[in-house]
């Protein structure tokens, strides 16, 4: 098994930068996932390391081999897409087997071959469907082939793009754990690349975050949640997203507050920023709490906002305000009585979840700022 370094690696497509100086390092049998919205050069950095994509700049190594020169059938990885492309003639077991008989000069022995796709198959649960055909099987059903596919070879590293975006949400979810599962079983690296943050957020060991080819933050899903590195990230991760509005600070030192438009929201610490500093503020949605203005005595902090919608989702609710030019989410307990629609509410942060962004390079401020203590990982 090995890891995969990208070493300020970029991908030009004549005049596109796909990819640029992207370094990134995933270790020995990790599961990373690639993660960002269409078009950020996910796939793009998927495919060099499989070498469908040769690389412009910089350096890319499977394991200690440096493999910008390498052809693809010479490096040892598998690889499923989205479309999972299975031959339609072939039964199950022919075409797990298939990568093994692609190459007839070192073929495996036909005893060993067998006992792969065997074992291949129990694991992805397909042992009974070994003689079926491909369009005998459901979706789900024909993306495991696919994986079993790519398993029979025993890579050093699996490669796998946007696997899940045919299957219905269901499907999803369950193919989801089972993936998670595999991982586990097999210990092997996955790379996996998916713009789902859902996913990413489930099965990661740790989640690279992309935008427009650029590496936005890599760290654990937990730490990229409660830690955003910038705006992109911050809004990005999470749904519904952050909420965000731009404000002046108020005061210095650790504690005090934020001006904004709608009011001011009390923040627990300010570590990176001064008095007088433009700021962009971020909430999520499940630290904003609707107050009645009606009860309020004058001088306490929050943001004025309208209801403009409820949506009830069973576990949750969802009150979409306006506050100043902004749209705002605030994540309810269903439980709680809600305000009704067109209703004048304040909304109160809370101070210890308040994060501030500096507006100009978008970088969040602070060190510690806004994490909530309990759901800091130590690194490693
Ligand atoms: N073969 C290609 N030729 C030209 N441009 C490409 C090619 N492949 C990808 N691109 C461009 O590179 C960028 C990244 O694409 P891609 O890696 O497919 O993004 P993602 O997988 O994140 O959606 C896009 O702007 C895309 O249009
Ligand atoms: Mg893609």
């Amino acid at each position: 098994m090995s890891g995969v370094t990208f070493d300020e690696v970029t991908k030009r497509f004549g005049d596109t930068t796909a990819v640029e100086n992207m370094s990134l390092e995933v270790a020995d049998g990790e599961f990373m996932v690639l993660l960002g919205p269409s078009g950020c050069g996910k796939s793009t950095a998927l495919r060099m390391i499989a070498g469908l994509e040769e690389v412009s700049d910089g350096m890319l190594s499977i394991g200690n081999r440096v493999v910008n020169n390498i052809p693809p059938r010479e490096r040892d990885i598998a690889m499923v897409f989205q479309s999972y492309a299975l031959y339609p003639h072939m039964s199950v077991r022919k075409n797990i087997e298939s990568p093994l008989v692609a190459n007839r000069a070192n073929r495996l022995p036909a005893g060993e071959r067998s006992e792969r796709i065997d074992e291949a198959a129990e694991v992805l649960g397909l042992t009974d469907y070994l003689d079926r055909k491909p369009g005998e099987l459901s979706g789900g059903q024909r993306q495991r082939v696919a994986l079993a596919r790519a398993i029979v070879r025993r890579p050093e590293v699996f490669l796998m793009d946007e696997p899940l975006s045919n299957l219905d949400a269901k499907l999803r979810t369950q193919t989801r754990l089972e993936l998670v599962e595999l991982h586990r079983r097999l210990r092997t690296t996955f790379v996996y690349v998916t713009h789902d943050q859902v996913e990413a957020m489930t099965m990661a060991d740790r989640i690279a975050i992309i935008n427009d080819g650029h590496v936005q933050q890599v760290g654990r899903p937990q730490e990229v949640y409660d830690r955003p590195a910038n705006l992109f990230v911050a809004r990005f991760i999470g749904s519904p997203p952050m909420n965000t509005i731009s404000g002046t600070v108020g005061t210095s030192g650790t504690g005090g507050n934020v001006a904004t438009e709608a009011g001011v929201v009390a923040v627990a610490e300010l570590s990176g920023s001064r008095a007088g500093d433009e700021v962009v503020l971020g909430v999520r949605p499940e630290y904003l709490k609707p107050r009645d203005p009606s009860k309020d005595d004058p001088g306490a902090g929050g943001l004025r906002a309208r209801v403009e919608n409820i949506e009830m989702l069973g576990h949750e609710r969802h009150l979409l305000t306006r506050v100043g030019n902004e749209v705002m989410v605030a994540r309810l307990d269903p439980a709680l009585p809600p305000p009704s629609i067109g209703d004048e509410v304040v909304l109160e942060a809370d101070a210890a979840n308040v994060y501030l962004f500096d507006p100009s390079t978008t970088e969040r401020l602070g060190s510690g700022t806004s994490t909530p203590t309990a759901t800091v990982v130590a690194d490693g």
